[in-house]
């Protein structure tokens, strides 16, 4: 614990640098650091261009659903979007993780996670999708669970969820998550940003189709 205090002094200073964080100098990176920033979404056009459209924000809507923030229509927006923190040692090693939001509204839900939706808490080639709110800690690998989220405590609707979801490439700084559906297999899953909030969904083109809706499909890469 007091390594962990002290790190989280000392970090912000000795983190200012671009990944992978050598902080001894000496060509290791060492456990139990890690890394804050907000997540950044960069849409690609249909011309195929990357345009960042603005981050995730802090902020829930009354479905209990993170939702976006653009500097665009913001000049508050860095006090607007969502902190989180990073372990660099589990990036390291492409474990999926969970990602504590320093500055979450709802503590009893702190960790970033995806919420089964409407058809439940798998995703495929279907249209199906999950919400992403606030959750409790769930572990690397698990199945969805009734893990308590903030979109069950805001419409009093039982939803699985989980949290530990999230690759981070510290090369690229990518942020990618990775959603393990009820029959333990894992899905790399696209993010689409609608109706001001984010899904996740295993087929773009099926999920707009059936939910005829229009969408960004982003990518999430930390900015710090
Ligand atoms: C990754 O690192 C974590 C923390 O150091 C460790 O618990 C886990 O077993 C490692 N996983 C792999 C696949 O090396
Ligand atoms: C991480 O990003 C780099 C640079 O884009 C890429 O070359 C590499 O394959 C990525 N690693 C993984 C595990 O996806």
């Amino acid at each position: 614990m007091l390594v962990q205090s002290l790190a989280a002094l000392l970090l912000p200073a000795l983190l200012s640098t671009a990944f992978p964080v050598d902080v001894a100098g000496d060509g290791d990176v060492h456990a139990e650091i890690n890394t804050l920033g907000y997540l950044k979404c960069t849409a690609t056009t249909s011309s195929g261009k990357s345009k960042v459209i603005g981050y995730v924000s802090r902020a829930l809507n009354s479905y209990g659903e993170y939702i976006g923030v653009s500097p665009s229509n913001n000049k508050d927006d860095v006090a607007a979007r969502m902190l989180v923190s990073i372990d660099l040692s589990l990036a390291e090693n492409g474990t999926a993780q969970s990602l504590l939001v320093k500055n979450a509204p709802k503590n009893n839900y702190p960790f970033l996670g995806g919420i089964g939706g409407q058809e439940g808490s798998s995703i495929g080639s279907d249209g199906d999708y999950l919400l992403v709110g606030g959750t409790r800690e769930t572990a690397t690998g698990a199945k969805p669970s009734y893990c308590g989220n903030t979109f069950t405590d805001a419409r009093n609707i039982l939803r699985k969820c989980s949290s530990a979801i999230w690759l981070f490439n510290t090369t690229s700084g990518l942020v990618t998550p990775q959603w393990v559906n009820d029959d333990g297999t894992a899905v790399v899953a696209n993010i689409g940003y609608t109706q001001g909030a984010f899904v996740f969904t295993g087929d773009k083109k099926t999920f707009e189709d059936t939910w005829n809706q229009d969408v960004d499909w982003i990518t999430l890469s930390l900015d710090n």
